[in-house]
């Protein structure tokens, strides 16, 4: 059985979000191609992890045999959406661009997934280049939106988009291979013209193919 975990990340819900539409659509694309598969949701949008703090990182940073009650209760959310990342075998992860990077609930969110020991290890053996990722061999499909245009690369904008290059370099803490992220974006919504509904038309087409082709279903996106 197929594990798909949904992360939301729009502060706007489900009527004015364009990620939250894309992310339902390939959710509901991935389901009909494999209905078997299980959906965990993690909508960090409408509910934020709250910012990590001196106790999160002195906790994290404490082994887990030295650590004392209080530091476990810190640790429990991050132990469960590690423990979500953990189970999925496909990541879709609604990403919006907000002041040309991600929003601070997705950040905050991978704040709590990066944990030494957990999702990386740590080791000056390996000289200048100390952390490894733990997981792998998962899927990762960033469906993103932007109000402007020419973010992707050779883009008149590509020079501040902020977004896909911190997912990019974040993505091995999710066990993401940097050859195993997908994304798609819509632009122009702040022009709200004919090129954003083109644009919008293009990203959910694009969203259902991915869908279909990472629910082991490629043949019936042709
Ligand atoms: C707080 C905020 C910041 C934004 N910053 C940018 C930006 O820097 N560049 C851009 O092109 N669009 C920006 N936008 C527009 C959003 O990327 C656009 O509205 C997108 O559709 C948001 O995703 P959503 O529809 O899922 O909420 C911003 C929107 C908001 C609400």
């Amino acid at each position: 059985m197929t594990t798909l975990l949904r992360i939301d990340a729009s502060a706007q819900l489900e009527d004015r979000s364009l990620t939250r539409r894309l992310t339902g659509l390939f959710t509901r694309t991935f389901l009909a191609a494999a209905p078997d598969t299980r959906v965990i949701r993690r909508d960090v949008g409408r509910t934020p992890v709250p910012a990590i703090d001196h106790r999160f990182i002195h906790a994290a940073f404490t082994p887990p045999e030295a650590r004392a009650p209080w530091m476990d209760a810190r640790l429990a959310l991050s132990d469960a959406l590690i423990a979500e990342v953990a189970a999925a075998d496909v990541i879709v992860m609604g990403a919006p661009m907000y002041n040309y990077g991600m929003p601070s609930a997705l950040k905050g969110w991978i704040d709590h997934v990066a944990r030494i020991g957990e999702t990386f290890s740590f080791d000056l053996a390996r000289g200048d280049a100390p952390i490894e990722p733990i997981l792998s061999g998962k899927r990762l499909a960033v469906l993103s939106s932007r109000g402007e245009f020419g973010f992707a690369p050779g883009g008149a904008r590509a020079h501040l988009n902020a977004l896909d290059p911190a997912l990019a370099a974040c993505a091995h803490y999710f066990g993401v291979a940097p050859d195993h992220i997908e994304t798609i974006a819509i632009e122009y919504q702040e022009f709200k013209d004919d090129r954003h509904r083109a644009s919008v038309e293009a990203a959910e087409l694009r969203a259902r193919g991915l869908a279909l082709e990472l629910a082991g279903a490629g043949a019936l996106a042709a």
